[in-house]
């Protein structure tokens, strides 16, 4: 979890005693700043996500999303205007921050999940934008799914399940070929030290446009507080169907 976290309001676990309301689950807010410093005091967005460490992985914000909240922030013209589609948002700090600078957004996550997607929809409440909420499982090819093309789709630790990765990349694919020139930008955790996501763009038929260190563009107020092997990848289709 992000340094820059704010507790608004926890419980401890209690005995449930018959009778008795539950007590209240761990819930909290974290505050997360932008431009400047990237600190509270000096900082030109700040955004705040719901957050329940009990609940879901779509509940908590991980790292992945930490440094892909700050790469949309510092890429912000090229964000303004563009249609954006997060895929496994959880708790959608990149797809907010985007939304911020002007993109038209809509958060996705899985379709039965209403936890995950109700917790969207608060925390669009809480930062004041307007983006669509939209449940979408990858490899269900449900309607919705054929209305959406996005010039930019984004992804923070969505390869986490090597069962689903198949299922990522057809949804992935379909949406860079439902959309001439769209590329898909992902964060992943590079958890066991093998070429996992090269194989995958071979298998898909997509390239690598760029490849970073997901600490390299990171302030060092974030950098100090997380951990592990994160890189950031932009991909897109290896040839452009012809029209
Ligand atoms: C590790 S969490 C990352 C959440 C968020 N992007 C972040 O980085 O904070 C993975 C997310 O992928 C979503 N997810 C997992 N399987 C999925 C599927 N088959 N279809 C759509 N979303 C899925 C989960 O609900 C969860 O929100």
């Amino acid at each position: 979890m992000d340094s820059a976290s704010a507790s608004s309001s926890s419980s401890e676990a209690e005995e449930e005693e018959p009778g008795r309301a539950p007590p209240p689950r761990m819930t909290t807010v974290s505050r997360h700043y932008f431009g400047g410093s990237s600190s509270e005091s000096d900082h030109d967005l700040r955004v705040d996500i719901i957050e329940n460490i009990e609940e879901d992985y779509g509940m908590f914000v991980w790292p992945c999303s930490v440094i892909l909240a700050e790469y949309v922030w510092q890429q912000r013209p090229r964000f303004s205007c563009s249609r954006v589609v997060e895929l496994g948002a959880g708790t959608s700090l990149p797809g907010i921050v985007a939304a911020k600078v002007g993109a038209g957004v809509t958060l996705t996550d899985i379709a039965h999940n209403t936890e995950v997607l109700d917790n969207i929809k608060q925390v669009c409440g809480l930062n004041n934008v307007n983006c669509t909420v939209l449940g979408l499982t990858w490899g269900d090819w449900d309607e919705p799914v054929f209305d959406l093309h996005p010039d930019i789709i984004l992804g923070a630790d969505v390869l986490y399940d090597s069962a689903k990765f198949d299922d990522l990349f057809a949804m992935v694919t379909f949406l860079l070929e439902n959309s001439p020139g769209a590329v898909f930008i992902t964060t992943y955790h590079n958890r066991s030290g093998h070429h996992l996501i090269e194989f995958l763009m071979v298998k898909w038929g997509l390239k690598c446009l760029k490849l970073l260190d997901g600490f390299s563009f990171l302030p060092s107020c974030k950098a100090d507080s997380l951990r592990g092997n994160i890189q950031l990848v932009e991909i897109a289709l290896e040839k452009e169907k012809p029209k």
